[in-house]
């Protein structure tokens, strides 16, 4: 059986790039997203760095059916040896703008994701006889609360509540958790938020390339350690 990483959200943004890191360092990965021609330009991008196996997969991580189904699949030829929560949607307002549509926008992917894509990964992880690791996306938004972000900081927020207790719950095994908080990136995830981050703002965030690249290195850094939690600071927003 082969090793492989599996990143939720690997069609763009941050997650497109931390398959990038990977595979320079030799993984396999897999990306799953909703969009499949998204999914499908960036195995071709991804292609260029590697010949290691790219793998894609369309889906919501929120729903159960299609998760059990991947993990069914993944798991005959793979060894998932790293899996990445990272897909999430944001949406953003003050608190007399909230609605369901809102909330049925943010939460699926940041929390039911994060739950079940973790859940179902587990009866394989806790098998394994080396080290696995269980990374999260989280954001500084999960840390405290921001003004125009309380559906965003909620689920992020629960996301982390979620987080915590996993590596708490797996201590002393082998499946490692860590939990990366980062302020703004330049990312597509702005684009359906233009009454909260305009372009011009969005350009001053972090590169995902830097994020990634930040995020992977620390993960190879040493072999002896393992990291917790990786904050970023947020340089350019002024958020109160
Ligand atoms: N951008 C920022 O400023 C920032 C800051 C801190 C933390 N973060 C976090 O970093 C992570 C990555 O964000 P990003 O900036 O790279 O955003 P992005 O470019 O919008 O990417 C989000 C990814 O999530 C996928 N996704 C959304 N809902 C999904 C679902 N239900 N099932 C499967 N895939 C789903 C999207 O693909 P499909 O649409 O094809 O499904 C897309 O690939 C998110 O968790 C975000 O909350 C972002």
């Amino acid at each position: 059986m082969k090793n492989i990483t599996v990143i939720t959200g690997g069609r763009g943004g941050v997650g497109k790039q931390l398959a990038k890191e990977f595979l320079l360092r030799g993984e396999n990965v897999c990306l799953i997203s909703r969009n499949e021609k998204g999914l499908e330009k960036a195995k071709k991008e991804l292609e260029k760095f590697s010949n290691k196996d790219i793998l894609i997969y369309a889906g919501d991580v929120s729903d159960e059916t299609f998760v059990k189904a991947f993990y069914a699949d993944i798991t005959k030829k793979y060894r998932v040896t790293c899996l990445v929560n990272n897909a999430g949607v944001g949406r953003f307002g003050t608190i007399f703008d909230n609605n369901k549509e809102m909330l049925e926008a943010v939460f699926p992917a940041i929390v039911y994701g994060t739950i079940l894509m973790t859940t179902y990964a587990l009866p394989q992880m806790k098998e394994s006889k080396d080290i696995v690791k269980i990374v999260n996306i989280i954001s500084i938004s999960g840390l405290r609360g921001f003004k125009f972000e309380s559906l965003y900081c909620a689920a992020k927020a629960a996301q982390e509540g979620y987080s915590q207790v996993l590596r708490s719950e797996l201590f002393g095994t082998n499946v490692k958790v860590i939990n990366v908080y980062p302020g703004g990136i330049d990312t597509d995830f702005w684009k359906e938020n233009r009454n909260y981050v305009s372009e011009e703002v969005q350009k001053t965030f972090a590169k995902p390339s830097e994020v990634a690249k930040t995020i992977v290195d620390t993960l190879y850094d040493k072999k002896s350690l393992i990291l917790k939690d990786l904050v970023f600071e947020q340089i350019h927003m002024n958020l109160e």
